[in-house]
């Protein structure tokens, strides 16, 4: 019946009311927390309140936010030296796999999940290895890939996250983890990662920039939807446990669209570039921070996100306890 019988005001007349009817819940449970750990610790200029993290740091930091009800971490590492193949990458003693026995050992609750890359210890910055033209060569990049998800899992991880966006990676990983005897391990799979600008500050912060060219050629064009949910579709078969979306906010279309396909649970990965962008617009007093945060994060979770990877994660799951 319309109006006047019909009135949706009366739902929103007090708080008890709106709190009843409320579709979308936001709690810490939902959140994961990026931490980038290095030899040594220090800010990043481009995102105000996030810094490279010495391990003892980092321990502390976990402490923190095991303590806010934040269920996990994910790990970048920043190694000291970068060679042509990533071989940092895989190194038993690298800053990652020290991380993640370190966090584990003091804090055994709080899951890390390792993110599965060679970018950051490449010396050209791309996310595989290269060819003879200087292409990156997909299938070679497997076995390195695989490499590295069995040193994390090595180190103690509980998730493997792999973000590098080589086709069969998935396939790669899991089969090396199930013959490793780590059957038990669930991969999360960046599985529609589309090329971004919004990664921007994540260069600055994980010193991962390609030295030339960009990664167009494998990361997902940002005009295409319908081949996001191929890509989905592929890590699925391939042996995914959880699929993530990423950037989030420009792709909000896209994680309601992977909802609606699939009954795994859902990631979304609010990117360093969206958080830059709320901080400076914080910083030229344009909004409330907490407001804008949890508005934000909320309208991740009602896209169709169970899960939300966020630099607000501290924040975010200080603000949800008042
Ligand atoms: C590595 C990786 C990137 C991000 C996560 N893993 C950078 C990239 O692909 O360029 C971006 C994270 C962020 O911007 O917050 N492959």
């Amino acid at each position: 019946m319309p109006f006047p019988a019909t009135r949706l005001r009366r739902l929103r007349r007090t708080a008890a009311l709106r709190d009843l009817v409320r579709e979308t819940e936001l709690s810490p449970t939902r959140l994961v927390a990026p931490l980038f750990v290095a030899s040594s610790g220090g800010p990043i200029e481009l995102m105000p309140g996030v810094s490279r993290l010495s391990i003892a740091q980092a321990v502390a930091e976990a402490r923190e936010l095991a303590a806010l009800r934040i269920p996990g971490v994910i790990l970048f590492g920043i190694p000291d030296e970068k060679d042509s193949e990533g071989s940092g990458a895989w190194d038993a003693e690298g800053v990652v796999q020290l991380a993640v026995r370190a966090i584990k050992d003091a804090h055994p609750d709080l899951l890390v999940i390792t993110d599965v890359c060679l970018c950051e210890y490449t010396s050209h910055g791309h996310c595989g290895v290269l060819d003879a033209d200087g292409s990156v060569d997909n299938d070679a990049s497997l076995e390195l890939l695989a490499r590295t998800a069995v040193s994390h899992a090595r180190a103690g991880a509980d998730v493997i996250a792999p973000s590098d966006m080589m086709d069969g990676r998935v396939a790669a990983i899991r089969a090396e983890l199930d013959s490793e005897g780590f059957g038990e391990l669930p991969i999360l799979a960046y599985a529609a990662k589309f090329a971004s600008s919004f990664y921007g500050p994540f260069r600055e912060a994980a010193d991962a920039a390609p030295a030339f060219g960009d990664r167009r050629g494998y990361q997902l064009d940002g005009a295409n939807g319908r081949e996001a949910l191929r890509e989905v579709e592929l890590d699925i078969a391939e042996g995914a446990d959880i699929v993530m979306v990423k950037p989030a906010l420009a792709y909000l279309d896209v994680i309601a669209a992977v909802r609606a396909m699939t009954r795994l649970p859902v990631a979304a990965y609010n990117v360093s570039g969206e958080y830059a962008m709320v901080k400076a617009a914080v910083a030229a007093g344009a909004f409330d921070e907490r407001a804008v945060v949890l508005e934000t994060l909320t309208a991740i979770r009602r896209a169709g996100a169970d899960i939300i990877v966020t630099y607000h994660a501290k924040d975010a799951a200080r603000w949800l306890a008042r």
